[in-house]
């Protein structure tokens, strides 16, 4: 572990994430007040996202390369998914940022399925189980809503003819030792693992444009692999936005995590499960005492119910701070936020289950016969 005692890198989280110290390992920089009020004075709707707006998305690489000309629709967005099982709501967030892009800016999006990167790093997982878990996060990110002619959905597996090329370029130039320092990579490592980095960044040069990548900041070991060596190939440096990560029901450090089931929220989860699971997990800053609690009032810094509804559950940014003063002032009870938080996630999970099979039919437009699509295979 490095000496700020917590980890990050695409695949585990050790330790507890400071995230502003994250940045200064990472290289990467803050999104400033004037970056943010550029990127809302271009946007249609004249508002940021709430993901912008609560400072979740919070760091970048490059973004004012973007900003600088961003009504020429100077940009597209790529990002991805690794199908080792079903989705949970933190999965979901990147996605739900780039279809925010696309809507705003009129973007093209593509969406990668990291089959091989799943199967190389997953132990026991089988390609059949992969295949299941493929088609089921697909239905997930569909569910989302994009736009069927600006969206391409692909999977490395099926996908890797156009890949490849691109693939074998970056990998010529990234040598060993860099794939270690910058991976954590060992002497266990297995060749699939050292060469799957070069796989996930041949979409970013899919357009002459610059290629924007929204997703979480355990990602980003991949980018620098990228930004080291594109110039050098006649492609240009990707750039990036980075979210923090949801944090798991038991703790604000970690990362939600789909292999602690009881701590992870679920896409298909049902009301009753998610009211089990918050009564039963969710970590809130109340006191001992109900006394205690009236008297000396709750701390949301440390409150996974209110990060959770600051995040991604409570829409006003009224009633959000209004929470705030009630909860530390004492005037609202643990109790009362997690049933309110319940009853948002599971009208959040509704919605999103009707539509994934509403947009069912679309996985295939995304996949192969929207206008991106058609393009991307010819
Ligand atoms: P995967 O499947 O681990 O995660 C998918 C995306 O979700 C983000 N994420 C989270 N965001 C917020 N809170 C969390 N608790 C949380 N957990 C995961 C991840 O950062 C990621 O953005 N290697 C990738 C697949 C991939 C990809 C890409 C991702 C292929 N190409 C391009 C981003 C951009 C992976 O296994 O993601």
């Amino acid at each position: 572990m490095s000496e700020e005692n917590f980890k990050v890198t695409p695949w585990e989280i050790e330790g507890k994430v400071d995230y502003q110290k994250l940045i200064k390992q990472f290289g990467t920089s803050e999104l400033n007040k004037q970056m943010l009020e550029k990127l809302r004075s271009k946007t249609k709707s004249k508002k940021l996202h709430p993901f912008f707006r609560r400072g979740f998305i919070y760091s970048h690489r490059d973004f004012n390369k973007i900003l600088e000309d961003i009504d020429q629709n100077n940009f597209f967005i790529y990002t991805g998914r690794g199908p080792s099982g079903k989705m949970h709501i933190g999965h979901l967030i990147p996605f739900i940022i780039s279809k925010w892009f696309q809507d705003e800016f009129d973007c093209n999006v593509y969406i990668a399925m990291a089959d091989d990167e799943k199967f190389v790093f997953k132990d026991k997982l089988s390609f059949e189980e992969m295949e299941k878990n493929k088609k089921d996060n697909f239905l997930d990110i569909s569910a989302v809503g994009f736009d069927t002619d600006k969206t391409f959905f692909f999977s490395d597996m099926e996908y890797i003819q156009k890949l490849y090329p691109v693939a074998l370029q970056f990998a010529k130039r990234t040598t060993f030792s860099t794939a270690k320092a910058v991976f954590g990579f060992n002497n266990d490592s297995n060749l699939g693992q050292f060469f799957y980095p070069a796989v996930q960044v041949a979409p970013t040069t899919f357009e002459k444009k610059h290629c924007l990548i929204p997703a979480g900041i355990d990602q980003d070991p991949y980018w620098r692999i990228q930004r080291d060596n594109a110039e050098k190939l006649g492609y240009k440096k990707v750039v990036a936005v980075h979210n923090k990560l949801l944090p798991p029901l038991q703790g604000i450090e970690g990362k939600m995590s789909s292999s602690t089931e009881e701590t992870a929220i679920f896409l298909d989860d049902d009301s009753k499960t998610v009211e089990k699971k918050i009564n039963k997990y969710a970590f809130s800053g109340g006191q001992p005492t109900l006394e205690e609690q009236k008297k000396k009032g709750g701390n949301t810094e440390v409150c996974v119910v209110y990060s959770w509804l600051e995040i991604l559950f409570e829409e006003s940014d009224e009633k959000l701070e209004q929470r705030k003063k009630d909860c530390k002032s004492g005037k609202i009870l643990c109790g009362e936020c997690k049933k309110y938080l319940a009853e948002k996630i599971s009208q959040t999970l509704k919605k999103h289950q009707e539509a994934k099979i509403k947009n069912s039919p679309l996985v295939e437009k995304y996949k192969y016969s929207g206008k991106l699509a058609q393009k991307m295979w010819k």
